[in-house]
């Protein structure tokens, strides 16, 4: 599904910086006409500061919306995200947003939605998880992390853990947790999943939830230059229904796709 063409670019005030972890911080960012108009899955292109170092805008997801405020969970890796996490209250950035097209919220015959993310894929589950609690659909957390420490639930509810060694929840993979725990949870209802993560881990899930025929969206990372379906920088291949594969610019046609569109 194409993302929206109605898009602004602003000069947002930084409102606040919070750490939450020893590399991620969450930055709350004045910019109402984004805030305004966002939907969960969205993403700004932040440019971090006014030089040309970076030169590009870096992409993030939309973790929270409240009132005039928008929420962006920052973990840094690299120049622009240390750069970004720095940024001083009070200062000003370029935000250009909301991007990308937003997960899909089926209207009927849906009870539960499981919301599977990995690392900083957890970012933009919070928006998703107000929205959908607002329509009084049953929301559950499957989080996954290397250790207890990289796992990201703040304000999250419901949430089921599952660590590779086995230092917080589940030991193991959140798609070996799913698998675990997917008996119980069907009888909820029924069900769709909606997962961000690193690659793989959404490639297993894609594959998980395929061959059970249960609806998946997933939102994909890929390195981005102008957001916008400019530069050709965010080129993914998709599986097509007959069969094939074809080329999408991840920031316009994504970044959230159907599991079953995943090349895996
Ligand atoms: C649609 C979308 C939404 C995103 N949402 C978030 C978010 O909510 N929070 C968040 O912290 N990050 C998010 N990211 C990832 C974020 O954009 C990158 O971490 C950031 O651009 C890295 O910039 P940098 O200058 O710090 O790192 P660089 O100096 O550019 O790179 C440092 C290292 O990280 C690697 N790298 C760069 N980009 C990525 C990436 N996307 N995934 C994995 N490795 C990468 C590089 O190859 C390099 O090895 C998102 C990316 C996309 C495409
Ligand atoms: S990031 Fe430039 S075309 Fe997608």
């Amino acid at each position: 599904m194409p993302g929206t063409n109605t898009f602004e670019d602003v000069k947002a005030t930084i409102v606040q910086t919070r750490c939450v972890s020893s590399d991620v911080s969450i930055i709350t960012l004045d910019c109402p006409s984004i805030a305004a108009t966002a939907k969960p899955g969205n993403f700004v292109n932040v440019k971090v500061n006014s030089s040309t170092q970076p030169l590009l805008r870096r992409p993030f997801s939309i973790h929270n919306v409240q009132g005039n405020l928008i929420e962006i969970m920052v973990k840094s890796i690299g120049c622009g995200t240390a750069l970004f996490c720095e940024s001083q209250e009070g200062s000003t950035v370029m935000v250009l947003g909301p991007l990308g097209n937003c997960f899909t919220i089926p209207d009927h015959d849906f009870k539960t939605a499981l919301l599977v993310s990995g690392g900083i894929g957890t970012a933009p589950m919070l928006f998703l998880e107000k929205t959908l609690a607002a329509q009084g659909i049953k929301v559950i957390n499957l989080i996954g992390g290397r250790t207890k420490e990289d796992l990201l639930a703040q304000n999250l509810s419901n949430c089921r853990f599952a660590t590779d060694d086995g230092s917080l929840g589940f030991k193991g993979t959140v798609v070996d947790l799913l698998r675990n725990e997917l008996p119980d949870i069907e009888n909820d209802g029924t069900l769709k999943l909606f997962a961000c993560g690193p690659n793989p881990m959404l490639k297993a899930l894609a594959n998980f939830c395929n061959e059970r025929h249960i609806a998946c969206d997933v939102s994909l990372e890929s390195v981005m230059g102008c957001g916008i379906g400019i530069c050709y920088g965010c080129s993914v291949e998709i599986n097509t229904p007959n069969g094939g594969v074809r080329t999408i610019l991840l920031c316009r046609e994504g970044a959230v796709i159907d599991a079953k569109l995943l090349v895996v």
